[in-house]
């Protein structure tokens, strides 16, 4: 038997309407299936769930992937359709003022340590701050804030409950993923999907900084996500060596291609700093930073030293910033939030700052 829409739409009887499939397509043994059905987004999992399990039980389906579309508005609700990402964007930007993505040119240079750090010292200068963990290879922000156990609830409105910790309130792509579903399987306009809906389902409440941990790397994931969610600008962080290997480059075009600006460049592991002592010596390329910075026209927004303080408070959900906040390494993260402030307010046309980067490097 083939897989055929009818053979899909028949298993499916009594939990998904013929007529409610909007799309389905099968690749060796590999269903794609979007059902048009407003569900709560913290039902969503279970429902897909459920979905799946009746497709996979017809002969010669491998897999099954099920994405969820809003279904036309109706009568007096507006045009119809759902709304596009600039409607739903602006609908956003009221409730959350800045939205600042952190990506990088591969996995492992510290995307996900800057973005939690400096979203907990965005907190701890005050602001309202928000981070999503939108890395679907693996949610080491979530981890990293210790929320990865956190159970998406809803609120009255049916909208998801971020984890509330150090100030900062959590929502990661992994409170949301049924447990069976393999992290790697997400495709790219699926994840821009699934983060739209994180965007709008959840319950930020009022939030001066959004800050997204992106997946590493120029894929379609990234790229998906940074044309559906409407960015105010991006951190880029690399290392010295990644500098070299101009994998900064990629990411740097990438955001080029698809108009977000650049907010500036984080050099991350840039130098070891002394546990002992507290000194910071440069054992990699010195200046690596500010020549990438200055060849791409952007600002060098921080220099992180190699701090083997760093991976413990990953580990313990206790992020250096709340573990040890007068350490240099802290201090580097203080100044790079001010800066991403000050950028993010000059690019939305609300300051002329410039600013100078200190470094005091190996003395
Ligand atoms: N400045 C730093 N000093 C020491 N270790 C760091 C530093 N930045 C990141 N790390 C460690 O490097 C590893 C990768 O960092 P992570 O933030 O998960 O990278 P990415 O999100 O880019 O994959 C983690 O174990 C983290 O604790
Ligand atoms: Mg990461």
């Amino acid at each position: 038997m083939s897989i055929t829409l009818d053979a899909v739409a028949a298993a499916l009887k009594g939990i998904v309407a013929p007529n409610l499939i909007a799309g389905f397509k099968e690749t060796a043994g590999k269903v794609l299936i979007t059902v048009q059905m407003r569900i709560p987004l913290a039902e969503k999992p279970a429902f897909a769930g459920r979905v799946k399990e009746k497709i996979k039980a017809i002969e010669g389906v491998k897999d099954v992937f099920v994405s969820f579309a809003e279904p036309p508005q109706q009568a007096g609700e507006g045009t119809g359709g759902a709304p596009t990402p600039q409607a739903a964007g602006a609908a956003l930007k009221e409730s959350i003022r800045h939205i600042v993505a952190v990506g990088a040119g591969k996995g492992g240079v510290g995307k996900s340590t800057v973005s939690v750090n400096m979203a907990v010292a965005l907190a701890q200068k005050g602001h309202k701050v928000g981070l999503l963990d939108a890395d679907i290879y693996g949610p080491s922000a979530a981890i990293m804030t210790g929320t990865i156990g956190h159970k998406a609830r809803g609120d009255a409105q049916q909208r998801v409950i971020p984890a509330d910790t150090h100030g900062i309130s959590v929502i990661s792509i992994a409170f949301l993923m049924p447990k069976d579903q393999a992290a790697v399987v997400w495709r790219g306009p699926m994840v821009g999907k699934m983060v739209q809906q994180l965007l709008m389902g959840v319950a930020w409440g009022e939030l001066d900084y959004l800050i997204v941990d992106l997946p590493p790397g120029t894929g379609d994931a990234v790229l998906s996500l940074s044309q559906t969610v409407p960015l105010d600008g991006a951190v880029v962080v690399t290392t010295p060596q990644d500098v070299a290997l101009l994998d900064v480059l990629k990411a740097i075009e990438m955001f080029k291609a698809v108009k977000v600006p650049v907010i500036g460049v984080v050099e991350n592991m840039a130098g070891f700093a002394c546990p002992k002592c507290g000194e910071i010596t440069d054992i990699f390329m010195s200046g690596a930073g500010e020549k990438a910075a200055e060849q791409y026209g952007l600002p060098l927004l921080g220099k992180l030293p190699l701090d083997p303080a760093v991976p413990p408070g990953g580990d313990t959900g206790q992020p250096i910033v709340i573990a040890a906040p007068e350490s240099a390494t802290s201090k580097a993260f203080g100044d790079i939030a001010d800066r991403v402030k000050a950028r993010v307010d000059e690019l939305s046309g609300n300051g002329p700052k410039q600013f100078q980067l200190e470094w005091s490097s190996g003395v």
